[in-house]
C-alpha cells in the first residue's frame, strides 16, 4: 500500500518524463511549460514520435531525450543537433534514463514495456506520478515490495486513483468499509451485443468525455480498464478485491468515491480534464494551479450514477478472476489484452474477440505465483505468444 509521506513543497523539483509523446505525457509538459523555472526537466522518453520529443526538447531543453525504437535513434540525432541535448535509443536507454537524478518522474508510456524504467525509478526511491496502470497489474505485488523497500513514493495519476489518494485515511485502514471506482461506462455504455461485435475502430476510440491514447480508449470500450483499475487499487490502496465497487457514471465528474464504516462517503469532483490529477501529483503536497475548466454544478445540474452489466461487458468479471486466481493471473491478463487491443486496432479482429482471446488465454495458461521479476517476464512473454497464436486463428 502507499503511504503518504512528506514531500518537497513547492521548491524546485527536477523532473523526468516517460511516454512524453502521449495523451499524459503531453498533458504533463504542458503543466511543466508553465513554470519551467520550478520544474527543470532531466529526461524525456517516446516510442518513436521523434518529431513531437525533438519539439519538446527544443521547448524544455532536458539533458536526455531517449526514443525506445532503435530505428528511431539518427532521426531523434539529427532533430536534436545543435541543441545540447544529449539522444539516446532502445529499451535499455529508457530504463537508464530513470536512473539518473531527478525528483520527480512521470510513468506515461502505455503496457508493460514502462516496467523496467518505473521499477528503475522506484528502486533510487523516486516520487513516481503513476499513470502506467498495466505495470501494477502484470507486477503489483513485487512493485509494491520495491516501493516500501526503496521509500519511493507511488502517487496515482489516474483520476480515480488519484481522487480516492485525495480522501483515504491512510492511518485508519480499518475505517474503510469500501473503494468505489466511478466508470464513464465507455461508448458503448448504451450499445448492445449485436452492435459490439460489428464496432469499427473509430467506433470503440470515440471515448465520450476523455480524450486518451488508443489502446486505455479501446480498454474503456470492453470496460477492461476499469478491471485493471480494480486491480491497480487492490495493490496502491491495500484494499481486498471484494471491497472494490465500480459505478457507471456518464457525466465522469464524480472522479471515485470512499465509504467509511460509519456510512459516511467521500469523493472527490471535478471537470474530466487530466491536467488536474497530473498537477496534484506535480505540485504534491501542494497543489498548483491548472487552466482545467471549473466544474460548474450548477452547469452540470444532473449527474447520474447506474450499476456496471457484467453481461455486456465481461472484461470486469475476468479482471475480478485474475485477481482472485492471484499469482501470474493479471500478469496473464494484461498480456493478453495488450496483444488483442493492438490487433483489434490493427483492424485484424473484431471487437468481441478482445474478451474471447483473454478470457482463452486466463484460461489456458497455469496461475503460477511469481517470485521474481523474469517470472513476471516469463509469464507475459508467454501470454503474448499464446495470445498472438489466438490473434492469428481469429484475425480476417
Ligand atoms: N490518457 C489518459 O487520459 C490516461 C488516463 C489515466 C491513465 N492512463 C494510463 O497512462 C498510460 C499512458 O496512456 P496514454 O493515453 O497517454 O497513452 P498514449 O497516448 O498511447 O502514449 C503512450 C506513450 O508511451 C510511449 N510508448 C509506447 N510504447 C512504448 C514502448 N514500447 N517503450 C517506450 N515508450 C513507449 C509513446 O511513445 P510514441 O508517442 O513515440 O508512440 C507515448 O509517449 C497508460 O497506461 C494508460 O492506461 C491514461
Amino acid at each position: 500500500m502507499v503511504v503518504k509521506a512528506e514531500g518537497a513543497g513547492d521548491a524546485p523539483r527536477r523532473v523526468t518524463i516517460f511516454g512524453s509523446t502521449g495523451s499524459v505525457g503531453t498533458q504533463t509538459v504542458d503543466l511543466i511549460a508553465r513554470d519551467p523555472e520550478r520544474f527543470p526537466v532531466e529526461a524525456l522518453t517516446a516510442n518513436r514520435n521523434v518529431a513531437l520529443l525533438a519539439e519538446q526538447a527544443r521547448q524544455l531543453r532536458p539533458k536526455l531525450a531517449v526514443v525506445a525504437d532503435p530505428a528511431a535513434y539518427a532521426d531523434l540525432k539529427e532533430a536534436l543537433a545543435g541543441t545540447g541535448v544529449e539522444a539516446a535509443a532502445g529499451p535499455q536507454a529508457v530504463a537508464e534514463a530513470a536512473e539518473r537524478p531527478s525528483d520527480w518522474v512521470m510513468a506515461a508510456i502505455v503496457g508493460a514495456a514502462g516496467l523496467e524504467p518505473t521499477l528503475a525509478a522506484v528502486r533510487r526511491g523516486a516520487c513516481v506520478a503513476f499513470a502506467n496502470k498495466e505495470v501494477l497489474v502484470c507486477a503489483g505485488a513485487l512493485m509494491m515490495e520495491e516501493v516500501r523497500r526503496h521509500g519511493a513514493n507511488l502517487l496515482p495519476v489516474d483520476s480515480e486513483h488519484s481522487a480516492i489518494y485525495q480522501v483515504f485515511d491512510f492511518d485508519r485502514l480499518d475505517s474503510v468499509q469500501r473503494l468505489i471506482l466511478t466508470a464513464s461506462g465507455g461508448p458503448f455504455r448504451t450499445r448492445d451485443r449485436a452492435f459490439m461485435a460489428a464496432a469499427t475502430r473509430e467506433q470503440a476510440v470515440a471515448h465520450p468525455t476523455w480524450e486518451m491514447g488508443a489502446k486505455i480508449s479501446i480498454d474503456s470500450a470492453t470496460m477492461m480498464n476499469k478491471g485493471l483499475e480494480i486491480i491497480e487499487a487492490h495493490f496502491l490502496f491495500g484494499v481486498p478485491e471484494e471491497k472494490i465497487d465500480v459505478l457507471v457514471h456518464p457525466q465522469s465528474v464524480v472522479h471515485s468515491l470512499v465509504e467509511y464504516v460509519d456510512g459516511s462517503v467521500l469523493a472527490q469532483l471535478g471537470t474530466p480534464d487530466m491536467r488536474t490529477p497530473i498537477a496534484y501529483a506535480l505540485g504534491w503536497p501542494a497543489r498548483i494551479p491548472t487552466p482545467a475548466e471549473r466544474l460548474d454544478l450548477v452547469k452540470a445540474a444532473t449527474l447520474t450514477f447506474e450499476a456496471p452489466d457484467p453481461e455486456r461487458f465481461p472484461a470486469l468479471r475476468l479482471a475480478r478472476a485474475a485477481l482472485q486466481s492471484g499469482g501470474g493471473a493479471p500478469t496473464i491478463l494484461s498480456a493478453a489484452n495488450e496483444v488483442a487491443v493492438q490487433a483489434f486496432l490493427d483492424r485484424r479482429i473484431g471487437f468481441l474477440d478482445i474478451e474471447r482471446i483473454v478470457e482463452g488465454v486466463l484460461g489456458t495458461l497455469p496461475h503460477r505465483p511469481l517470485r521474481d521479476l523474469s517470472a513476471v517476464r516469463d509469464t507475459d512473454a508467454e501470454a503474448r505468444r499464446v495470445a498472438a497464436d489466438r490473434v492469428a486463428a481469429l484475425a480476417r
